[in-house]
């Protein structure tokens, strides 16, 4: 995988102060930041923003990207062990990061969720409850 030959467009909005497990919150940025640029890696300038949004009374975090997306009838096998959509070799993994970010928000009695569109981008989103 060559995630370097091409422009990255990387904007972090301002993030408000949560209490969560540090640890934890590494293993969901990690994860999410690594599949927003590995599947945007067709793009001449890849675009990810992170940021949040005041929703009601819940911080909803976010992670966007611009690139090769998915159809939303798989939701589902997005977040399973093992399930992988995308089986090019040029996007490496082995499907588990995403079932793991679901673990964490959901033991910290959070919502994980995402609106993705083929050949447009992805956003995922969360927000964590405590
Ligand atoms: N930002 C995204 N854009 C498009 N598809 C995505 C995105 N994030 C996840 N997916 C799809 O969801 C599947 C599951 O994601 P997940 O992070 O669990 O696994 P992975 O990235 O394939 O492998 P791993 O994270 O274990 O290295 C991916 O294989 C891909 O098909
Ligand atoms: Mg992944």
């Amino acid at each position: 995988m060559n995630l370097t030959n091409r422009e990255h467009q990387f904007v972090l909005k301002p993030l408000p102060e949560i209490l969560a497990d540090k640890r934890m919150m590494e293993i969901v940025f990690t994860n999410l930041l690594s599949n927003a640029f590995k599947y945007t890696i067709d793009r001449e300038v890849a675009y990810v923003e992170v940021g949040y949004e005041q929703k009601e009374k819940k911080q909803v975090f976010y992670v966007k990207d611009n690139g090769v997306g998915f159809n939303m009838k798989y939701i589902d096998k997005v977040f399973g062990a093992f399930q992988r959509l995308h089986n090019d070799e040029k996007y490496g993994g082995s499907g588990i990061g995403l079932s793991i970010v679901q673990r964490v928000v959901n033991k910290h009695a959070g919502k994980i969720w995402a609106e993705s569109e083929p050949g447009k981008g992805t956003t995922f989103y969360f927000y964590l409850n405590l």
